[in-house]
């Protein structure tokens, strides 16, 4: 049976009506991979949600199909948003294939080269500005009160619809909902949407709740430390993030299901990127990382129990940042002579061939 997207596949649970255009990338039913080794290792029952499988190499397209559809819906012709990269890539997208015109605001020079690359592609309108994602993320709120410019960062209620069905297709998956969902917090969107889609999932058919457990990075921690972080500072640039807006409704999911927001270090966060790489065969882009980091760390402390079923999610594709990758992993590529004899004599140290 073929995928038909969002807007098709969850037509009951979204607001969707005659009037919602038929928009899709074919977003959604991304593979929830099971981490063998990880689990054996940690004594616990490991998946992820492999979000970086989305078109545009991130979550935020269940988000952007919904908010797109329902702003053309509208009679609006043109969308703006600020972002650390992923957003500004899906709302670039979307609005190419509907034909709109789109606006991004970026914080100058911590935009990750795919996700940059992106924006360019899809013939976005891109305003880069000397400031964080907060600053931008005013900005572009304080334009889009007053021109007919929709805005669509996860403060636009139909993004927090979209993102919602990540947790259907969670459960659908497994029979029930995890022990845990384990997830990075930037903005706060996707902790507020997952809660909201395993609260209407369970209401309809009693599929039970996780414990949510949201990581921030500990240079943007702001939930943690119930605090703004006026200068924000990660090498997960994703969630480089000191203000986020959906912060009360964060709080919310974590006291309700009886999780934490916590944070992990920069140092942390980059060990779990690695060891998801080279474990399991699984690239995903720092921010991600921030959840199977936290996952580590709320093992070693006890929060969380050996034998429980936890979902990671990994929010965008490993690919969206190569420069991270290359510039902090230790193996190098061998330069050598085209000669086979000194290959050979080369892999003779390491293999028997
Ligand atoms: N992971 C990735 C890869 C992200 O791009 C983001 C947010 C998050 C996690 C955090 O999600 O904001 O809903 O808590 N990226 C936004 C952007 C801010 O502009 O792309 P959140």
């Amino acid at each position: 049976m073929s995928w038909n997207g969002l807007l098709k596949e969850y037509r009951d649970y979204l607001p969707i009506n005659d009037e919602t255009p038929d928009l899709s990338l074919h977003e959604g039913n991304t593979p929830l991979i099971k981490c063998n080794n990880l689990s054996a290792e940690w004594g616990i029952d490991l998946y992820v949600k492999y979000e970086g499988l989305n078109p545009t190499g991130s979550f935020k397209d269940r988000g952007m199909v919904m908010a797109v559809a329902k702003a053309i819906e509208e009679g609006s012709d043109a969308i703006i948003c600020a972002s650390t990269g992923n957003t500004s890539a899906a709302a670039a997208a979307y609005a190419a294939r509907a034909n709109i015109r789109c606006i991004v605001v970026i914080p100058e020079g911590k935009i990750a080269m795919g996700k940059l690359a992106q924006a360019v592609m899809y013939g976005a309108e891109i305003i880069s500005i000397e400031g964080n994602f907060d600053n931008a993320l005013q900005i572009v709120r304080n334009i889009s009160e007053n021109a007919p410019i929709t805005l669509v960062n996860s403060v636009n209620p139909y993004r927090i619809e979209g993102q919602k069905t990540a947790a259907f297709e969670i459960v659908d998956v497994l029979g029930a909902a995890p022990d845990i969902l384990a997830l990075p917090v930037g903005n706060a969107g996707n902790i507020t949407a997952y809660w909201k889609g395993f609260k209407e999932y369970n209401e309809k058919k009693q599929t039970g709740l996780p414990e949510m457990r949201g990581f921030e990075a500990e240079g943007a921690a702001a939930i943690v430390h119930n605090r703004v972080f006026e200068e924000p500072e990660t090498i997960a640039t994703a969630i480089r993030i000191g203000n986020p807006a959906s912060w009360k409704f964060a709080v919310e999911a974590a006291q309700e299901s009886n999780g934490k927001i916590d944070e992990v270090s920069d140092a942390e966060i980059l060990e779990a990127y690695h060891l998801l790489a080279s474990k399991e065969g699984i690239f995903a882009e720092p921010a991600s990382c921030a959840s199977i980091a936290g996952i580590r760390k709320q093992l070693a402390s006890g929060e969380i129990k050996r034998g429980s079923k936890i979902v990671a999610v990994l929010t965008g594709n490993g690919l969206k940042d190569p420069n991270v990758a290359v510039e902090t992993s230790s193996i190098k590529a061998e330069l050598l002579p085209m000669d086979e004899k000194i290959i050979i004599e080369h892999l003779q140290g390491a293999v028997k061939i």
